[in-house]
């Protein structure tokens, strides 16, 4: 049993990491053939992209996959800590595990993913929640194998949650949900510390994959007729810093950018580490997406300090107007967290009049959440959650005048949209623009998911637009 430990996972050194290749161990491959396993991921990109690889893992061991967790044998929350309302959605699930355990003895439950990075979490498991079979921590997916069968076969609680970041861990198998677009991981972990966030304690010190590994998995997946990749890491600008002199994420774009993939996304980037020769990759290359997520989290220079972020509004807005200037048609997204300790109703004026200088394309807001390990629990907090609903209330208000008023500027362009589904009216196709807008539309000719078609815009609305094919 391996428990985990905040001042493990808080350290960091120069430590050479092990960098291992996935084998499943010839006596569990295919032992579980005919049983059923389910996946309930919460969170981010990187864990559905964690719960891509668990499922191939699951399968290679013979489980097969269902829709409906009441069909399962084996049930698996892939859960995410980054604040509260996570938490408390993945123990009321939890919750109706219980239940159903209650009436199906041999029912696996089995958590993983950030929550059981948790010290807290995994003794409230081990205390509260004994009807949970195993937990496996971010590090630990290529043990997968051998903690389930250990946990099938012995009927003991397995508890395996490296801290400190084990091993990179290459050749993992994957099922991917979708057959255009695919998630790929560039680097994992984070160094960054910003004062408010649990990542650098859950995913551990920024380890990035070999360059070769990220193009042979790219040409692999245009070989597979794949038209979209996203670069996958916490913060995807830190890329290869701790492994090269001399090639970082400009370098891996521009590479990236030379196969014959139609389309390439990344994210996230902290501003911080944003450099020119990136911002001219994306503006260069056209099968790099214009469109950027960059969080600024505040307006307030006192708040963004208080957070660690490393930067000032003017430089974010000195970053912010680069890549608008260079990169035609950018759209730039971002996160904002209101509410944190210390921020007063100047510090929020400043975030009203940041939101309003950038006019976002799209916007995450939130307010702040007290992580427990994390440096901002410290700090006093004197806002009333009431007047922390308020202050969302109305950053929302602006950010949302500005989505409306940049999707109205595209009406009666043509986009180029890669075609995913019929939309939930039916009666349309929806697909994602350059920019990464929504797109429902309608076509008199018959066109297919994956294909990249012209949509001329009809209407704009907030979070959407409406259109017709070409
Ligand atoms: N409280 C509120 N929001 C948070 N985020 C990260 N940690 C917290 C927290 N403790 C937000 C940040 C980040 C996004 C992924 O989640 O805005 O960019
Ligand atoms: Fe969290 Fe900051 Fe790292 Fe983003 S850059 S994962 S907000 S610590």
């Amino acid at each position: 049993m391996k428990l985990p430990d905040y001042k493990e996972a808080r350290s960091r050194d120069k430590r050479k990491y092990n960098r291992l290749t996935f084998k499943i161990d010839n006596n569990i491959e295919k032992k579980y053939n005919g049983k059923k396993y389910f996946i309930k991921t919460y969170g981010c990109q990187m864990n559905e992209h964690d719960s891509e690889n668990i499922s191939a893992i699951f399968e290679a061991m013979g489980f097969e996959s269902v829709s409906d967790y009441h069909d399962a044998d084996l049930v698996l929350l892939n859960t995410c800590s980054i604040r509260e309302n996570a938490h408390n959605k993945a123990f009321g699930m939890l919750g109706r595990l219980k239940h159903l355990k209650s009436q199906k003895k041999d029912l696996l439950i089995g958590i993983c993913g950030c929550m059981a990075q948790e010290v807290k979490v995994v003794d409230e498991i081990l205390n509260d929640y004994k009807f949970v079979n195993f937990v496996f921590g971010t590090h630990n997916i290529y043990q997968i194998p051998e903690i389930v069968d250990k946990a099938i076969t012995s009927s003991k609680q397995q508890i395996e949650v490296f801290s400190r970041e084990g091993d990179l861990v290459e050749g993992l198998p994957v099922v991917r949900t979708n057959s255009y677009k695919a998630y790929v991981n560039i680097i994992y972990g984070c160094d960054k510390f910003c004062t408010y966030c649990i990542v650098p304690y859950t995913r551990g010190r920024e380890r990035s994959r070999k360059k070769e590994d990220i193009i042979e998995e790219v040409k692999t997946l245009v070989k597979d007729g794949y038209k979209e990749v996203t670069l996958l890491g916490q913060n995807v600008n830190a890329y290869g810093k701790d492994l090269y002199d001399d090639y970082n994420m400009g370098d891996l774009l521009e590479d990236i950018a030379k196969l014959d993939i139609p389309r390439i996304r990344f994210m996230t980037s902290h501003p911080w580490d944003f450099t020119d020769k990136m911002i001219e990759t994306i503006g260069k290359y056209p099968n790099i997406m214009p469109s950027v997520h960059l969080p600024v989290q505040s307006g307030s220079n006192k708040i963004l300090k208080l957070m660690g972020r490393r930067y000032t509004r003017e430089s974010y807005l000195d970053l912010f107007h680069k890549i608008k200037n260079t990169v035609p048609n950018v759209s730039i997204s971002t996160d904002i967290i209101v509410g944190f300790p210390l921020e007063e109703e100047e510090d929020f004026q400043e975030t009203l009049s940041l939101a309003e200088e950038c006019k976002f394309d799209n916007a995450f807001t939130f307010i702040f959440s007290e992580r427990e390990g994390t440096p901002a629990c410290k700090l006093k907090d004197n806002t009333s959650l009431k007047e922390k609903e308020d202050r969302l209330y109305r950053l929302n208000d602006v950010v949302n005048k500005y989505f409306l008023e940049n999707n109205k500027k595209l009406e009666g362009k043509t986009l180029k949209v890669l075609v995913e589904g019929v939309s939930e009216k039916k009666d349309m196709y929806f697909g994602y623009s350059e920019t990464n807008k929504l797109i429902n539309f309608t076509s008199d000719r018959d066109i297919y998911c994956g294909d990249i078609v012209d949509v001329e815009i009809t209407s704009a609305k907030t979070w959407s637009l409406d259109g017709k094919c070409k």
